[in-house]
Formats: C-alpha cells, structure tokens, sequence
C-alpha cells in the first residue's frame, strides 16, 4: 500500500514537472509559421530529399497537363519574350553575362529568378540585363536606353525618391571633400547626427554600422549578452540579412537552433513570447550587467 502510495506521489510529481513543460512546448508549436519556414529542421530534411531536376522544352510549357495547343501557344509567347528581351537589352545582357562569372550575387539571382525546374531554360532564352546607367524621379534608365518605372523605389529604401537622395549624396560630399576617408575618427557632423537620432528614436544611444545585417547581428549580440538568453524569434517574410541566425533553414548549413520562426500579429505568438525565454520576451537584467 505504502508502495503503491509513493509510486502516484512520483507519479503526480513527475505529472507537475512535465505538464507545464509540454504546455509551453505546444504554444510554441502553434505559434510557428505555419509553412516549412516555420520549421527549418523538417525543412532542411525535405529539401535534402528532392532531387535537383530540370523540365526540358516539351515539360516546360505543359509541365500541367495542358492540350497541345495551349502548350504552344506559351511556347511561342515565351519565344517572343525572349526575342523582345535580346532586342531591347543587347548591351545589358552582355555585360550582365561578362560579369556574372566573377560576380557571385548575379549567379544567386539568376539561379533562384524562377523555381528550379523551370531555371535553366529561363536562363537560356528569357535573360534581362542588370546594369543602369541613371535614376532621376521615378524611373530608371538601364544601359540601352530602356526607361523603367521603379514601382518598388529600389526595394523600399527610396522613401524620397531617387532626387532627394541625390542631392544628399552632393550635400555629403561637400561636407567630407576636405577629411577625405579617414578611419578611426569622426566628423563633427556625426555628433549633431547622435544626437538627432536620438531625439526621433528615444534611444539613449546610436550605433553605427554599414549594413542592416551588421545592426542586426550586433543588437541580437548585444540583446543576448544583457539578458543572458540565447533564443531568438524572426517573424515569416521579413528579411533580416543574410546572417545565419535569421536565415534558419534551406540553404543554411548551420543548425541555427535557437531562431524560432512565429507567426506574425498573432495572438499564439504572443502566447509563447510571453511564456518562454527568448531575448525579445520579457526584459529580465542579466546579473553579467
Ligand atoms: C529589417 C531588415 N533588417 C536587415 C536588413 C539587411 O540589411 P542589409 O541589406 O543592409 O544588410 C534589411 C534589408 O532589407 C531589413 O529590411
């Protein structure tokens, strides 16, 4: 009796050891992105699992079970593309394919410009130039005198328009002309620049780096260090650089196990934030300070 007495007492014990636990290990699984991002590991697994192929002319243009006559018809839109293309950007598409040999990020691009199947003939045929020559207002002109929309205003960054930056850069100029690229040192410049960052921010202090990954890698180094946690939380979509730790998943050849990816304004992540440890949860002063 006295036996079976200690064996529920371990038992409830091990019961309130172990509930809490699975508990947060479920919000946290629902709070994951829904898609493969949301879980790198099986992610990584799968990928590994697919073969590298490639749809030749005849699958390309019917790789959906299209009737003959539709997959020619896209044939002879995608051919007509592709003459267009050759016609309009002879200068573009030349220099682009010189410098693709030595310029890694234009053999990234035009890999990954369509999913893989389909890639090597869109290489072959639909290839675009990625050289401009100028910017003025809302457009851009590329090397053989195309005159483009920039309806993204260069990936966003472009808040102004491409003028005002321009104007800037003039102004920037003037200011460094005479200190040239001195390093180490600063510009008085930068102290009124300290101190209007702060006012807009509320920031007590400004860091500054020279890319948005470099900021990125420092703050999240600098948010694990004060808190003493080492989990960090991306949300799926938004890109952060290029650093492992926010690109977890394919492509990616370290674990980068402590980067959960959660579902954005949602009401499960904000269930697991608040429950589990991560640097961005609840604010708890490392005693390291
Ligand atoms: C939120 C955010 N973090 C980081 C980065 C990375 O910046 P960079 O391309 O300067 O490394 C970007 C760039 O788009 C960004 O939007």
């Amino acid at each position: 009796m006295n036996e079976a007495l200690a064996l529920s007492a371990a038992a409830l014990g091990l019961l309130a050891w172990g509930l809490p636990k699975a508990r947060r290990r479920l919000q946290l699984s629902r709070a994951k992105h829904r898609s493969l991002a949301g879980h790198a590991r099986i992610a990584k697994r799968i990928a590994a699992q697919i073969p590298g192929y490639a749809y030749d002319e005849a699958r390309f243009f019917a790789v959906d079970g299209a009737p003959g006559d539709v997959a020619a018809r896209r044939r002879d839109g995608f051919f007509r593309l592709a003459a267009l293309f050759e016609q309009r950007y002879p200068r573009g598409i030349t220099l682009t394919a010189q410098a693709r040999e030595g310029l890694s990020d234009l053999q990234f691009t035009g890999r990954y410009r369509v999913p893989f199947p389909f890639s090597p003939l869109v290489r072959e045929h639909l290839k675009t130039g990625s050289f401009v020559a100028r910017a003025s207002g809302v457009t851009i002109e590329d090397i053989d005198g195309n005159v483009f929309h920039d309806l993204t205003g260069s990936y966003g960054v472009n808040v102004f328009g491409v003028d005002f930056y321009k104007d800037c850069m003039d102004e920037g100029f003037a200011a460094v002309r005479e200190v040239g690229p001195i390093l180490g040192s600063y510009l008085p410049c930068v102290a009124d620049n300290v101190a209007r960052l702060r006012a807009i921010s509320g920031m007590d202090a400004v860091s500054f780096h020279m890319s948005g990954t470099e900021a990125v890698m420092q703050a999240v180094r600098l948010a694990r260090y004060h808190t003493g946690r080492k989990k960090i939380v991306r949300f799926c979509g938004a890109y952060h650089g290029w650093w492992g730790d926010v690109q977890p998943g394919v492509g990616n050849p370290t674990a980068a196990e402590h980067t959960y990816t959660l579902k954005d304004m949602h009401a499960d992540t904000l269930r697991a934030l608040r429950t589990r440890r991560f640097v961005a949860g609840r604010w708890r002063p490392s005693r390291r300070l």
